[in-house]
């Protein structure tokens, strides 16, 4: 009963849809999409359900990191639109009832940032501190070991001023010294912009990076490094990471946003679960939703599955609310880690777990990864290292609309090259077929927006073993359903325990499953799942 009267805020309620600005839709036939193709795409945002939107960065960027490289904070690129076509996509989100989510990104700047071009000038410039800038170690070369994301040292000497500064990612991307106040007001100032104009909230990018340790200790190696890991992963990176100090940081921006109503804050983070907890902070007052990314890290397989949703429901903190991610533009797709069908499973997965789902574009049509040539690759992290097959383009290839030229996303060439599978797989020859995965997707998000068990209702385990997860959804005084899947592709039976739990098949990833009563031994074919309203 006394979960039936809590109030749920917007960001718990919804479902979250990533989209990645240049690949979505474009309006101007230069073949990267923009703005005004996005409010082009409102309606079958709204069709399918999803009640918010994040948008990854769509400021001014010289681009070498496709616009995680922002040299004007509180602009719009000229590639995606201006100010204007900004303020008309946010009224036009806000007047369907949506909400907008932007990429803010604090821990770096472009180098073409005037702040960095300031601060390279001289050494006595009033920006220098404003970035981490240091003297050659004894031997002449870098301050410490620390290594960049992308590749080779994270340092980069500058001959003008005769030091290094330190870049996580990119030596386009330095970092920002976050120990300094005025950097700290600065981008605290940034969010106040937004939100002045009514964003109603941030996903904060690499929020973990954001402070480093003050005395440069070096990293250690990594026991577990193997060769075809990305070059980074050689060392821990336990000093130029998750410093104690970034709880203040993420303190003060939880309280610029507090000082609005109901705006919110996700904050990337790659981090063991445990580790990952604290970022909700003390009392709550942290990041809203620390993305949850073990869907996307952990072998596709039932026990480890079930055994990590069940970690992460017990160690969350009382007013943590959890959240669960399939898909980013930074990782493989999911139809192309575990297959078309298992995919299925996967989106009846994300769609009935307890917390605020993140879909990301074309996962609900079941895009995969397009293999793109090596002449046509763009990705930065895919340059620098050539031999390790990360580029992070095959994830990010333009949406597929419709069987048209280029899929119906642009006039233009588009830049970079669509799925062959497009005529098949778009939006627009799913709508209608009733086994499409954009059938699946709507159907899961309209369920899960009506049935408060689902949206906000308790979470149980119920049985798993080596293919199967089961689980139940619902607090006291609410229609309860059971959720059963198989995460192999090998048939499965289980036998329900309780002689009380039996139900009917209200939705299945295999729709002829439907209206079929459930009770005593569960039995299900490979690659399916099904969602049990429980009498
Ligand atoms: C995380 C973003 O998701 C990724 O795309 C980007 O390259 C790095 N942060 C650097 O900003």
């Amino acid at each position: 009963m006394e979960d039936q009267q809590k109030k749920y805020l917007w960001w718990q309620e919804g479902v979250v849809y990533q989209i990645y600005p240049r690949s979505y839709q474009d309006s101007n036939g230069d073949g990267i999409g923009d703005l005004p193709g996005i409010l082009q795409r409102l309606d079958y945002l709204q069709w399918l359900g999803v009640t918010a939107v994040w948008l990854s960065p769509i400021y001014p960027s010289p681009m070498a990191d496709f616009g995680y490289d922002i040299s004007d904070y509180q602009g719009i690129h000229p590639l995606f639109g201006n100010l204007d076509d900004f303020d008309a996509l946010l009224r036009e989100i806000h007047n369907r009832g949506m909400k907008l989510i932007l990429d803010l990104v604090p821990n770096h700047t472009s180098d073409q940032h005037p702040w960095f071009l300031e601060s390279r000038s001289s050494r006595d410039n009033s920006k220098r501190h404003w970035y981490l800038w240091h003297d050659a170690g004894p031997d002449g070369g870098p301050p410490n070991n620390w290594l960049s994301v992308f590749g080779g040292s994270g340092w980069e000497w500058d001959e003008t001023t005769g030091q290094y500064y330190y870049h996580a990612f990119l030596k386009e991307q330095p970092d920002l010294n976050w120990r300094n106040p005025e950097v700290q007001k600065a981008m605290l100032d940034v969010m106040r912009f937004w939100l002045d104009k009514g964003v109603d909230g941030f996903r904060v990018d690499v929020m973990w990076h954001m402070i480093k340790d003050d005395g440069l200790r070096d990293n250690p190696p990594n026991p577990d490094y193997l060769p075809h890991m990305s070059t980074y992963e050689q060392l821990l990176p336990v000093y130029s990471t998750d410093q104690p100090e970034v709880h203040d940081l993420i303190l003060k921006m939880r309280e610029v946003l507090d000082s609005y109503p109901e705006r919110m804050m996700i904050g990337e983070i790659y981090l063991p679960i445990r580790q990952l907890m604290t970022y909700y902070g003390v009392d709550g007052r942290g990041a809203h939703l620390p993305f949850n990314f073990q869907l996307l890290q952990l072998p596709w397989e039932a026990p480890r599955i079930a055994a990590s949703v069940d970690q992460y429901e017990g160690l969350l903190p009382d007013h943590g609310w959890p959240n669960w991610v399939l898909g980013n533009h930074d990782q493989p797709r999911i139809t192309s880690r575990v297959g078309c069908e298992q995919a299925r499973v996967a989106a009846l997965l994300l769609l009935t777990l307890r917390g605020t789902p993140t879909v990301y574009y074309g996962d609900e049509i079941g895009m995969r990864d397009v293999p793109i040539p090596f002449a046509e690759v763009q990705d930065p992290q895919g340059l620098n290292m050539p031999d390790k097959n990360l580029s992070r383009d095959p994830a990010r290839t333009p949406m597929q609309w419709d069987a048209g030229p280029n899929a119906g996303f642009t006039t233009g060439k588009p830049w970079l090259r669509l799925g062959a599978g497009f005529a098949r797989e778009n939006v627009k020859a799913q709508t209608d077929d009733p086994y499409s995965m954009l059938t699946l997707y709507r159907r899961l998000i309209t369920l899960r927006q009506q049935e408060p068990a689902l949206m906000t209702g308790a979470y149980a385990p119920v049985y798993s073993d080596q293919q199967v997860m089961a689980y139940l959804r619902g607090s006291e005084g609410q229609q309860r359903f059971l959720i059963v899947l198989n995460l192999s592709h090998r048939p499965a039976y289980f036998n329900l325990k309780d002689p009380d739990m039996q139900g009917t098949v209200e939705l299945a990833t295999a729709p002829e499953r439907e209206g079929m009563t459930v009770g005593g031994a569960v039995s299900l074919a490979g690659d399916e799942a099904i969602i049990v309203r429980l009498n």
